[in-house]
């Protein structure tokens, strides 16, 4: 009896061995092909913009996978003894679970669709950035040093699964950073870790519940830059626009309201003294109207990208697509398709899911709506602004806004 169970086990363990070295080829393989390679000898950080060494494996992964079929040998070789299956349930701890659930295998294919799509992203990008002529803006010579590290704060990390996010206000960025907090375990209850990013409470998603990548020394990041996983999501720049006018000046928002809105009203909207709160402010139907708003930011020096608040800051100004060679560009047009290609390219699917959000296709009526108050010159300066975003992302040119 006791032999048969002993032959039993180690049958299992070499065809469990075997499953696992197929699967690691294989997976190394569809892995490869998710990438491109321009040249051997391009790095990260190099003027000539290629593309970062794909890192099929990490030996992280490796022993994850490797630990995941020593639990499955283990697990056969628990309930062939019933004694063992009882402690088992007895002890039976919740973290180890997620664990397990963590080691489980991605498999599902990703669509040959979308991988196009992520590379011609990546192209477009690619070769604008090095060519001189089509697309020039401030800072696009720069290298990764040249960089201030305040410049580089829109960085998360999780490392634990080597990933690193640019976020973009206005583009899902509060669903991404409820994920990273969820993935890097930055986060805790009574020292238990947020499992469903939807509980974490939505005051303590902005702040230091994440981990900035800023925060460590040049050397560190660097490293981090080049070693992880790096994605980021960007949105129509005119949309992204609005919705940020929107969420900071239509809604009662006292910082922003004295930062910018009194300033605003005092100097486009004509109230040479607006109330104080906001709360007053808009129960008396006084906010700096959107034509206001543009005007602001039409009246900044040319080229101040830095004086722009993240919300309304080119997302080329908080990413650097330039320097950042990032593995996965997503947008918000195609959020749902997107986040469930990030997340399985992450291998991350089977821990975390994106949330459905709100359908964008009111999006592009919002332009109708608002951009009538302003005048043909002020969107001809305003897509000036943000060609770089439009250009670099590949959106199309709203040429009809344009015409005078
Ligand atoms: C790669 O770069 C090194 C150092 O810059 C150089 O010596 C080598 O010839 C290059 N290899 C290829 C394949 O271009
Ligand atoms: C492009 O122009 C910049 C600044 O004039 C220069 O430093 C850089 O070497 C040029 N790059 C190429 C590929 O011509
Ligand atoms: C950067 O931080 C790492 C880890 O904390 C440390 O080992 C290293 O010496 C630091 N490097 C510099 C240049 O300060």
């Amino acid at each position: 009896m006791k032999k048969l169970r002993y032959f039993y086990v180690l049958s299992t363990t070499a065809g469990v061995l075997l499953m696992f070295f197929t699967n690691r080829y294989w997976t190394n393989r569809s892995e490869a092909e998710e990438f491109i390679r321009p040249s051997p000898n391009t790095t990260l950080f190099n003027p000539e913009h290629g593309y970062s060494e794909p890192k099929t494996l990490s030996s992280s992964y490796f022993w994850s996978n490797l630990h995941h079929y020593y639990n499955l040998v283990m697990k056969e070789f628990a309930t062939s003894d019933e004694e063992t299956d009882e402690e088992n349930d007895l002890f039976e701890d919740p973290e180890l679970e997620n664990r397990r659930r963590e080691w489980r295998i991605h498999s599902s294919p990703i669509p040959l669709e979308l991988k196009h799509r992520q590379y011609a992203r990546k192209k477009l990008i690619h070769d604008l950035c090095d060519s001189n002529g089509t697309l020039g803006f401030n800072g696009k010579w720069q290298t990764i040093d040249d960089i201030p590290s305040w410049e580089l704060a829109n960085l998360l990390v999780d490392d634990r699964h080597g990933i690193i996010y640019c976020y973009v206000p206005k583009v899902a960025c509060t669903e991404w950073k409820r994920i990273m907090i969820v993935l890097s375990e930055s986060l805790k209850v009574n020292g238990v870790p947020y499992r469903d990013p939807s509980d974490i409470p939505v005051e303590l998603i902005h702040g230091n519940s994440n981990q900035y990548l800023n925060r460590y020394n040049r050397t560190v990041m660097k490293q981090k830059l080049q070693q992880y996983k790096k994605f980021m999501f960007i949105r129509e720049p005119f949309i992204r626009l609005i919705s940020a006018y929107r969420d900071k000046f239509q809604k009662e928002n006292q910082p922003f309201y004295k930062q910018y809105g009194i300033p605003i009203l005092k100097r486009f909207g004509k109230i040479p003294n607006p109330p104080a709160s906001v709360k007053e402010a808009l129960a008396a139907g006084i906010a700096p109207s959107f034509s206001n708003f543009i005007q602001y930011l039409l009246s900044l020096p040319a080229d101040s990208y830095e004086l722009l608040d993240e919300h309304w800051r080119q997302t080329a100004h908080l990413c650097h697509p330039c320097q950042i060679h990032y593995d996965f560009i997503g947008k918000m047009e195609t959020m749902e398709e997107d986040a469930a290609h990030l997340l399985r390219m992450l291998r991350v699917d089977n821990i975390v899911q994106f949330p459905k959000i709100k359908s964008s296709t009111t999006d592009e009526n919002w332009i109708k709506t608002w951009f009538p108050t302003i005048t043909a010159d002020s969107r001809r300066k305003l897509f000036k602004l943000f060609e770089t975003d439009y250009k670099l992302f590949g959106y199309q040119v709203p040429e009809y806004l344009l015409r005078p």
